[in-house]
């Protein structure tokens, strides 16, 4: 039985940190695949790993290609490649020139790695997660997005910082599509088993939902030259795990739909059992009036975005 296999397409920002952690998990080899003209960036990243390794003594190893040949046989897929915001700039605004990265992208994840469980992060996300299904006819279970798991993680940190409690005992979800109108639950969210409504004020509250939607773009402001890093590989390596594991954790991912929620035919967050079967389960949840508007909302959002999807 050899190490299981990590093909990451993209191996800029987020890319480079998917690989570290990767490998500081003992996931399995990290293949760092990019475009010929990154071919320096993705060999020295592996080189300078790989020698980092030695200094913590990590089995895995890293390779940086420009060969999708060197895809075949990974498990797990994790896509990045594309461009990422600059300030002033909506994920949508982001749909061309990505789609068409991911159409060359999608292209070689069908004919090198076939059964890869496939997570996406590149923007506008929930579209370019349909196109990548549309384009290779993966089976639903095996291609999801990374979203929710991240806005999930900046809200939880909001709420840490507020309410001055340790983030592990803080417990709360984000629907939704990966964009400004995502929706953040306050009735569900709790601290130690204690409501959060019960432990801020209703304009802390609203503050909090606030600057998650905007979490992404308040990295943008801050980094200029690109979008958020750490926190985006982090999220994805934590489904990655789920996945190589067969952990079954319940995580908000961008998931095919259909009829869920009432949605059917799109991509959209919503909590999710990833074990060894990929997306094995969607999870529904009562929502009351408001929360549905709202998830109705961010999904009008979506449907438009993925309307400009051209195949
Ligand atoms: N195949 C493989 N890699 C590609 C391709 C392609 N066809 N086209 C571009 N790339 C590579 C680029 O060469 C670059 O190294 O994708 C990498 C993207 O890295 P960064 O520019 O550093 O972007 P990053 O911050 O990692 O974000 C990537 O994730 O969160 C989203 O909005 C973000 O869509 C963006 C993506």
């Amino acid at each position: 039985m050899g190490r299981k296999k990590i093909g990451l397409i993209g191996g800029g920002q987020i890319g480079g940190n998917l690989a570290l952690l990767a490998m500081q998990k003992n996931l399995g080899d990290v293949v760092l695949y990019d475009i010929p003209a990154a071919e320096g960036l993705v060999k020295g990243k592996a080189l300078d790993m790989n020698q980092l390794a030695a200094v913590d003594g990590y089995d895995c190893r890293i390779t940086g290609s420009t060969d999708p040949k060197d895809l075949a046989g990974s498990d797990v897929i994790i896509i990045t490649a594309g461009v990422p915001r600059k300030p002033g700039m909506s994920r949508e605004d982001l749909l061309d020139i990505n789609l068409k990265i991911m159409k060359d992208v999608a292209a070689n994840v069908k004919q090198h790695a076939p059964r890869a469980f496939v997570i996406n992060i590149a923007n506008p996300l929930d579209a370019m997660v349909y196109a990548f299904h549309k384009i290779t006819g993966f089976s639903k279970n095996m291609v999801c997005g990374m979203a929710g798991v991240l806005d999930t993680a900046r809200f939880k940190f909001f709420v840490a910082e507020a309410v001055g409690c340790s983030i592990r005992d803080v417990e709360a979800l984000v629907l939704g599509g990966h964009g400004d109108d995502m929706v953040p639950l306050l009735r569900q969210a709790s601290v130690g088993g204690v409501p959060l409504t019960k432990l801020l004020p209703k304009d802390k509250l609203d503050a909090i939902v606030d600057r998650t939607r905007k979490g992404g773009g308040e990295l943008v402001a801050l980094y200029k030259t690109g979008s958020a890093y750490f926190a985006p590989a982090a999220a994805a390596i934590a489904m990655a795990e789920s996945y190589l594991l067969d952990r079954k954790r319940v995580l908000p991912v961008a998931a095919m739909l259909e009829g869920e929620y009432g949605i059917n035919g799109y991509f959209f967050g919503v909590p999710a059992t990833i074990g060894a079967g990929g997306v094995e389960k969607v999870h529904v949840i009562d929502l009351d009036e408001n929360e549905q508007q709202m998830l109705n909302k961010s999904f009008e959002s979506v449907k438009k975005t993925v309307s400009e999807v051209k195949l």
